[in-house]
């Protein structure tokens, strides 16, 4: 197949650039660089470096390399930044998904796996969360996303563009050699921001010490990023058999409060990590877990690597070989 990756010199694109090429497909990544890395993009993948607003270079792109299929990343992740600048996420994620699909429907691309997030689900009534589960965002980044998934759905039922939309949790970790990794400008996730700390770079923030959780602090469903490239391959064999439009949680159904995630790098890194305290975050819910029942029993979804052992591990060393690389 010959795939579109937008978003493929960021955190989760570059790993499902690899992975694509490696299952024999052939893939064109498309990404301004605004938020990404050049160092993260693979060779063996045709790079245009394009914004996804840009009309005349990205629909040239369409022209001549007929995609059959588009995973779309490229996006504004801060949940944070979006409550600033809410503008910002509705043109970059909403808007500029809507550019995609118009190019996408105007070259008959029939099939689209897009990156949402639980971030849909704003602070949930019912843990954990089903996929029809209410969905009310509690920030402008859940609803971003959204306003997307609803235009998916309209132009599968108008023009026939199947589509997957996967709702992560909360993607983290690295390659098993540590060699790609999370690295965001800016960071604003915790097990990053937290390495950081350890490694004595910065304080780290902790948001919220009040909520009524176990340790008062926030909790989270972590999906390893190589399981959730998985999701993406699965996502492609069910639209390869079947047409329409789906929607899957992508998370473990476990969840792990900040703290314990501090602990689990504390204990990777034999440092302390500095911590401190502020208020709670506009839009942040205090636990999100999914309810990964349906993406196991409709695509056979099984997580490897999702244990938070296994997430830190394999961040803790990514960031290790960052380190070096920087001091050289
Ligand atoms: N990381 C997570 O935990 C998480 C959770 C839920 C959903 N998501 C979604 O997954 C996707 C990828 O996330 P990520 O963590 O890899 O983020 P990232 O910031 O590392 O990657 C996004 C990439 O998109 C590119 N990009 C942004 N705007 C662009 C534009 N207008 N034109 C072309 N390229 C553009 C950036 O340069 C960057 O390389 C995003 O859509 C995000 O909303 C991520």
């Amino acid at each position: 197949m010959k795939i579109l990756v937008t978003g493929g010199a960021g955190y989760i694109g570059s790993f499902m650039v690899k992975r694509l090429l490696e299952r024999g497909d052939e893939v064109v990544i498309l990404d301004s660089l605004e938020r990404g890395r050049e160092d993260a993009i693979d060779k063996r993948a045709k790079f245009a470096k394009a914004d996804i607003w840009n009309w005349n270079e990205v629909e040239s792109l369409f022209d001549n390399e007929k995609f059959d299929s588009i995973v779309h990343f490229a996006g504004y992740i801060s949940m944070e930044e979006s409550t600033k600048d809410p503008g910002i996420y509705f043109y970059k994620n909403s808007g500029g998904s809507l550019e995609i699909l118009e190019h996408a429907r105007r070259h008959n691309v029939s099939k689209f796996v897009f990156s949402s997030t639980a971030g849909v689900y704003g602070s949930p009534i019912e843990i954990p969360i089903p996929e029809n589960h209410p969905t009310t965002p509690t920030n402008p980044y859940g609803e971003s996303k959204l306003m997307v998934e609803r235009m998916l759905s309209w132009y599968q039922k108008i023009y026939g563009l199947n589509f997957v939309s996967l709702r992560y949790f909360n993607a983290a970790g690295a390659s098993l050699d540590g060699n790609l990794g999370e690295r965001h400008q800016p960071e604003t996730h915790i097990v990053p921001l937290a390495i950081k700390a350890a490694i004595g770079q910065k304080e780290f923030k902790l948001y919220g010490i009040d909520y009524p959780t176990k340790d008062g602090t926030c909790i989270r469903d972590y999906i390893h990023v190589l399981d959730l490239i998985e999701a993406h391959v699965l996502a492609f064999e069910k639209l390869d058999k079947e047409k329409g439009g789906f929607f899957y949680n992508v998370g473990t159904g476990k969840g792990y409060s900040n703290k314990e995630v501090i602990a689990m790098i504390e204990k990777f890194s034999g440092s302390i990590v500095k911590i401190k305290t502020e208020g709670r975050r506009q839009g942040d819910a205090e636990i999100l877990i999914a309810d990964p029942s349906k993406i196991k029993k409709e695509l056979g979804f099984q997580p490897r690597y999702s244990d938070l052992e296994t997430i830190v591990k394999t961040a803790w060393e990514w960031h290790k070989n960052l380190k070096m690389k920087d001091e050289k």
